[in-house]
């Protein structure tokens, strides 16, 4: 595919990387290769965000219901995690991107909470592509997180109730200053949000394929754009409006 005209192109891509374990089975190995080969492949489509231009790309490493996984498949996934943080951080700071990490990290070792910190100190003035991993995140997590601190706000009187309107709202959410997800991506064949950014969603084109994480490579990516840039958004419009919208002022009205 050639390149898309930067209208058509998202700002926002956010991405549930699912298939990795079928992807293991399928060749008869243990679900940690199809994990390894899982974090191989953010690597390509990491690149192909940066070379095409989308400012933001948001992955579901680690879902606040995967604890329920069994222990030792749990902690390799934290492993791996905190080795592609440790070993990625100077090629991230070379292609001038940005890694911030959303979700509850309470729950995670000191260490790779020390790590998540340093990675995103590191990275934090880079003005190329924002990469955001969600790890051990939930939407539920997320909106209870913002309220909690939204009634504090209003306990302390720094904020009165007639101001929590949907933007207010945002900004206790994960990721307040970035523009929302325009295309959502789901490999691995599921068509559901498994408590993905239930709020960020809420007007964002849902992409789904079966092709399972590890064998999404760039060509797939692509056609997931491609099919996103066929789409009209409409935000509760008529097709004929956003067409309108859409011409030179001087030829409507
Ligand atoms: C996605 O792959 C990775 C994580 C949830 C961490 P899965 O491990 O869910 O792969 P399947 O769904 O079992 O194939
Ligand atoms: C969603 O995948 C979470 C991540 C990819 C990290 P799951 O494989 O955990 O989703 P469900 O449980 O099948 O919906
Ligand atoms: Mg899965």
């Amino acid at each position: 595919m050639g390149q898309l005209p930067p209208s058509t192109l998202p700002q926002h891509v956010a991405i549930i990387m699912d298939g990795n374990g079928r992807w293991a089975n399928r060749r008869q190995l243990p679900r940690v290769a199809g994990h390894r080969a899982g974090v191989e492949n953010v690597r390509l489509i990491v690149e192909r965000c940066a070379e095409l231009g989308i400012r933001v790309l948001t992955v579901f490493a680690f879902s606040s219901e995967n604890w329920r996984r069994p222990p030792t498949e749990v902690r390799l996934l934290l492993e791996l995690f905190s080795g592609a943080l440790e070993q990625e951080v100077e090629k991230l700071n070379q292609n001038g991107i940005r890694l911030l990490v959303i979700g509850d990290r309470a729950k995670f070792p000191g260490k790779l909470r020390r790590r998540i910190d340093k990675v995103e100190q590191l990275t934090a003035d880079n003005e190329g592509l924002t990469l955001v991993i969600a790890a051990n995140y939930g939407g539920r997590w997320d909106i209870a997180q913002a309220t909690r601190r939204i009634a504090k706000a209003v306990a302390s009187a720094e904020l009165s109730p007639h101001e929590i309107t949907e933007e207010s709202i945002a900004q206790y959410l994960c990721l307040p200053s970035l523009p929302e997800p325009d295309l959502f991506i789901r490999s691995g064949g599921e068509q559901r949000i498994s408590n993905y950014l239930l709020w960020q969603l809420a007007y964002t084109e849902l992409y789904f394929t079966d092709c399972l994480w590890p064998d999404f490579d760039q060509a797939e990516f692509d056609q997931a754009l491609a099919s996103y840039a066929t789409r009209q958004r409409r935000f509760g419009m008529t097709g004929d409006q956003v067409e309108r919208a859409r011409l030179p002022t001087s030829s409507t009205g």
